[in-house]
């Protein structure tokens, strides 16, 4: 079995200075580990610190954020995608402050809103030293490498839980369950990295089944999966003699519920025909095809056509918002998009 020691003492010297991880030996402040973890949950570090930053500070402790009003969480939240995790977040926070704080074991953790297997056990291990060891994407192919797990993901799941768990069994990963949950997260983004893993940095080298056989690059495997379906949609950029743009809200449930955006289409997997999406154009307008977006979403990629117009008055269903105004709403990454298209030209 690899010794846990050896990976701590290589996180000693090369931990990454990440804003929500306390100073060598001092304690862990449960909100922020918690709000970190949620945030990091399908997204890049580099993409949340900026977040996670700025939400500390509108958002102080578990408290505030309880008290908070919903459209200020969702507009704090915007642009981190995935917006029912901004909904349990805040839901999350209510339900902690009204029991006065965090559960301390994993099974307490997953019982609250947002919080899976996973998290619950980053939180359980990094914010309270229980000595469980979450298995993120990072540790997963760590772990695959380590003990030269050839079956493919997801199935191999199990397989790499079970030798994470006996990795954390070690005293000394029990004794500081937080830096090796972490130490583990850093091994698997600096070192261990997807393509090109740099074995010669490892400390673990001498004890990594992967290397020796010469396969770490190639694992872990993975079940091939079938291509994202394509949709298509159509989106309004209508502006008045002011400069004020017309925005609407989406319904408070399903995909960035609650967000707003510019109005448009429903996305489908035909596109839009000129008479096909003049009917939902939010006013008879002179529409010019302004440019298209594309954007990722877990299920399917979408591609949207931009359509721009100014009319004299806004007339239509919606709310109209300054131009300069825009970067404070509550706009998903997509309509981000859409709105950088047309301001910075
Ligand atoms: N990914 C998930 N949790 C993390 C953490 N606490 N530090 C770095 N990367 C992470």
């Amino acid at each position: 079995m690899p010794p846990a020691a050896a990976l701590l003492a290589w996180y000693d010297r090369h931990r990454r200075r990440l804003p929500w991880r306390a100073d060598p030996g001092a304690p862990a402040d449960p909100y922020r580990v918690w709000l970190s973890e949620i945030m990091l949950q399908q997204t890049t570090v580099a993409a949340v610190i900026p977040y996670y930053e700025s939400f500390l500070i509108r958002f102080p402790t578990v408290q505030a954020l309880a008290a908070a009003e919903t459209a200020a969480v969702m507009a704090a939240w915007a642009g981190l995608g995935y917006y029912a995790r901004a909904r349990n977040l805040h839901a999350c926070a209510q339900a902690v402050a009204a029991a006065g704080g965090f559960p301390r074991d994993a099974a307490g953790l997953a019982a609250l809103p947002g919080i899976g297997t996973y998290t619950a056990a980053a939180i359980a291990a990094i914010a309270f030293g229980q000595a469980v060891v979450p298995v993120d994407g990072n540790v997963a192919r760590v772990v695959a490498r380590l003990f030269a797990i050839e079956a493919p993901l997801p199935g191999a799941g199990r397989e790499i839980a079970a030798h994470a768990a006996a990795l954390g069994r070690d005293p000394a990963a029990a004794a500081r369950a937080g830096d090796f949950a972490q130490a583990l997260f850093d091994l698997g983004a600096t070192v261990c990295t997807p393509a090109a893993p740099a074995c010669a940095l490892c400390p673990w080298r001498g004890q990594c089944a992967g290397q020796a056989r010469g396969i770490a690059a190639e694992l872990p495997r993975k079940v091939r999966r079938a291509a994202r379906p394509l949709r298509h949609g159509v989106h309004f950029w209508l502006t008045d003699a002011a400069g004020h743009v017309l925005l609407r809200r989406r319904p408070p449930r399903g995909l960035l519920g609650g967000m707003t955006e510019l109005p448009g289409t429903p996305w489908r997997a035909a596109p839009w025909e000129s008479a096909e999406w003049a009917a939902h154009a939010p006013m008879p307008a002179a529409w010019r095809a302004a440019g298209e977006v594309r954007h990722g979403f877990t299920h399917f990629e979408l591609h949207l056509v931009v359509m721009a117009a100014e009319v004299a008055e806004l007339a239509a269903e919606g709310f109209a918002r300054p131009r300069a105004a825009l970067a404070a709403e509550a706009l998903p990454s997509v309509m981000r998009k859409c709105v950088a298209l047309m301001t910075q030209k």
